[in-house]
């Protein structure tokens, strides 16, 4: 497909975006976050999944497994130290979800990102469902105690403190951020918010994901058929396989598009001047929170969040999305499989479990 093509078609959706007054909705995957430095998951070579080697873990899906992580929680938490919201910046693509916002366009933007870089690129609680939770919350595994993000990140960084960065809850047991793991029950906003949008969905932009973990898997295949879906990722993903007739497919870096989209809409100043704004207030705050990082004690984890870094950026956290775990209501659902899969069958999740020896 060559570069011309690719710019007729964001062009031609472009049009339609503003002479129909069309909404957009955005499906997100690891692949929008790589420009900053976070690696997806399934790259080869590159991916999360082939870089556990030093972990020793059964198979590489275990670290977001909860029994694994209530046997051996370390590989996890030196993960989630690493991907932590505030370690890494928002991508152009980032800075385009808040655009659309500002420009009174956007209609959802669903992720299955745990990194927050939607929220840091300044996009409202409103506009944002994230499919596979986030740092925001964390409970005991056990008494289901609840702590916030930052008394969390106080207890991953205390390594010198009596649990070695391993957060434990006052009851002994282990602490986990509200992040779902395979087996577990999806926010229930997840599937309220699908009920409401659905039918709605003029516009799917698809990005940086390889759409094999479900139920999210499946979101882009629910709009209706009247919905102009674009895919932008290395490779073909999910339905786009086989297709509709009016998709458009963009293998390209998602920063590229962003870039090529907010030309074909006439914002490509207004992209760059919030990207440097983003960028600049991203680097302030690192600033703030390298300063109260060097101020922390051993064993200095019961502190209430009062810090000046935590009321702005790692406190920007969903108002509703709570990661409930119960059940979610499938029969309000359109989604019929509501915990997090990654396509394999129970069967085959149990046998690899039971091979564990847990
Ligand atoms: P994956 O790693 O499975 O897929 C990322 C996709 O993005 C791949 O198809 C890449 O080729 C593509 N990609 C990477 N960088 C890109 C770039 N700059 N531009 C365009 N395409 C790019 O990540 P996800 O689909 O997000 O679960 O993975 C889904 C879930 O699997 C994650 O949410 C995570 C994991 O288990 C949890 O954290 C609970």
């Amino acid at each position: 497909m060559t570069e011309d093509l690719h710019d007729r078609q964001i062009r031609s959706l472009a049009e339609s975006i503003l002479l129909k007054n069309y909404k957009v909705t955005f499906f997100l995957g690891a692949g929008v976050s790589t420009a900053s430095g976070i690696p997806d998951f399934r790259s080869p070579g590159t991916g999360i999944y082939d870089n556990l080697a030093q972990f020793n873990l059964p198979y590489a899906e275990a670290i977001f497994t909860l029994d694994y992580f209530k046997q051996n929680p370390e590989p996890f938490c030196v993960l989630a130290e690493e991907l932590y919201p505030g370690n890494y910046r928002p991508t152009v693509f980032h800075c385009l979800l808040k655009l659309f916002e500002d420009k009174g366009i956007l209609q959802r933007v669903y992720t299955q990102n745990i990194d927050n870089l939607e929220r840091v690129a300044g996009v409202s609680d409103e506009f944002i469902v994230e499919a596979h939770g986030s740092f925001a919350e964390a409970h005991c595994v056990s008494c289901r105690k609840s702590y916030t993000s930052q008394e969390v990140w106080n207890k991953l960084i205390d390594k010198a403190g009596s649990h070695k960065g391993i957060p434990h809850c006052s009851c002994g047991n282990y602490i986990k951020p509200d992040i779902v793991f395979f087996g577990e029950a999806l926010p229930q906003r997840l599937f309220n918010q699908w009920d409401e949008d659905v039918e709605d969905v003029d516009v799917a932009i698809v990005a940086g994901t390889s759409l094999t973990v479900y139920p999210f898997a499946l979101l882009p295949s629910e709009v209706p058929r009247r919905t102009r879906r674009m895919l932008v990722n290395y490779e073909k993903v999910g339905d786009f396989v086989k297709g509709r007739r009016t998709d458009i497919f963009i293998s390209a870096d998602c920063d590229t598009i962003a870039n090529k989209l907010a030309a074909a809409l006439g914002w490509e100043q207004d992209l760059k001047d919030l990207v440097e704004k983003v960028l600049e207030t991203h680097k302030e705050y690192k600033q703030k929170r390298k300063k109260e990082q060097d101020e922390v004690k051993p064993d200095d984890v019961t502190k209430e969040t009062t810090k000046e870094a935590d009321k702005t950026e790692a406190k920007q956290k969903p108002k509703q999305d709570k990661a409930e775990t119960k059940q979610a209501d499938e029969t309000n659902s359109k989604l019929d499989k509501p915990e997090l899969t990654d396509g394999k069958s129970s069967e085959e999740i149990e046998d690899k479990l039971s091979k564990l020896n847990l």
